[in-house]
């Protein structure tokens, strides 16, 4: 055998590969995964039956331009679908995105406690991570443009983020996408949109729709219920889509992942009971926990990032034991730099009572 082995492309090697939520904990217990932001709601029964009912031709190709699902989107939005590209998971477009506008020695942008995937996807494409600092967990918009270079290619962009759940207000997102070069592309990753009800909050769609430079990715895995399929789009200026369309794998997208995907964004119904069940047991988790004297960030999204007291993170890890040895499986963030937090899904009902009932425990436990 050689000592010489093939060597990736520079940057690989510096990636920490993506660590999952975790499913499962010790047998014997039933697992409550509050771990990945998946919906507690399941997805839409129509998108299940039209999942099924691909079975009878699984082996065909499936439509490579995921047309029907483009044009579902389309309607549903009012876009154009000719501008829509979906993918195997946003992640697929964030990745595409990278590699279609990312190069060796150039620069992204994202903020501190950004997604994890923005690093993955710059590194792997040889280009530079540079992260600006946020405030107060949330993203600084005049921290992002300090840190813009010649350099820069892309600025990644989570609203809401993921694992703050903090977002950014249009007005502020349009100040950022004001104050960044032409050349610049602003992704505004959208996965939690649906969740967002806040009177000054706008995906992103009306600066794709007036700039040639900005996109907004968005995912059936959350609100949707389609995690497993693996299932985004990205919602793009035209010469965007053409260069993704370009280089995406000819079949991206699963023939079961487009008729799913078709029947849960046409069952608006369901979205809105996904909405209606966040409303209520967000706030109603955020209150449990507080009141045990734990911080709650204020979260836009489907989950909610909890604070443990002492800064060197052994509050954190003490309670995520505590919760799993009930089988409840929250997240644990320090890949995030928050190592006294951990972030934890809105569950069903039934979850979130338990949940709210095991913390108390493990805070008076710990007070003793
Ligand atoms: C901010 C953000 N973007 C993108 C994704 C990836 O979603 P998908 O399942 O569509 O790849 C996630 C999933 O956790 C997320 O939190």
């Amino acid at each position: 055998m050689s000592n010489r082995a093939p060597v990736p492309k520079p940057g690989i090697l510096d990636i920490q590969a993506y660590v999952p939520g975790e499913g499962s904990v010790a047998s014997g217990l039933r697992p409550i995964k509050l771990s990945s932001n998946e919906t507690p709601l399941g997805p839409s029964p129509n998108a299940i039956s039209a999942y099924q009912s691909v079975a009878a031709s699984l082996d065909r190709y499936p439509d490579g331009t995921a047309s029907e699902l483009r044009r579902a989107i389309g309607r549903v939005y009012g876009f154009d679908p000719e501008r829509i590209v979906c993918g195997c998971g946003s992640d697929e477009l964030l990745n595409l995105l990278a590699h279609a506008y990312l190069g060796q020695g150039d620069e992204a942008i994202f903020t501190q406690h950004g997604f994890l995937v923005y690093r993955i996807v710059t590194l792997g494409n040889g280009a530079n991570p540079v992260v600006a600092p946020e405030r107060n967990l949330t993203a600084d918009v005049d921290a992002i443009l300090a840190r813009v270079s010649a350099r820069t290619k892309i600025v990644f962009l989570a609203n809401p983020n993921n694992p703050t759940g903090s977002y950014l207000p249009f007005d502020e997102v349009r100040r950022l996408r004001r104050g960044l070069p032409d050349t610049v592309l602003l992704v505004i990753d959208a996965a939690y949109a649906e969740y967002v009800r806040r009177n000054d909050y706008e995906a992103g769609i009306e600066l794709v729709a007036t700039t040639d430079n900005t996109v907004m990715t968005r995912t059936f895995s959350k609100i949707h219920g389609l995690a497993a399929l693996r299932l985004g789009w990205a919602y793009c200026p035209a010469a965007i889509a053409d260069v993704l369309n370009r280089i995406r794998g000819p079949f991206n997208v699963t023939a079961p992942a487009i008729a799913a995907g078709v029947a849960a964004i046409e069952d608006k119904a369901h979205t809105e009971r996904g909405v209606a069940h966040n409303e209520q047991w967000l706030p109603w988790m955020s209150a449990e926990v507080e009141k045990l004297g734990l911080e709650v960030s204020p979260s836009a999204g489907n989950f909610i990032l909890i604070h443990f007291p002492g800064d060197d993170g052994k509050g954190a890890i003490a309670a995520d034991e505590f919760l799993k040895s009930k089988g409840i499986i929250m997240r644990r963030v320090a890949g995030y730099g928050l190592p006294n937090a951990l972030r934890m899904t809105i569950g069903t009902a039934e979850e979130n009572r338990l949940t709210a009932a095991a913390l108390a425990e493990f805070v008076r436990s710990h007070r003793a």
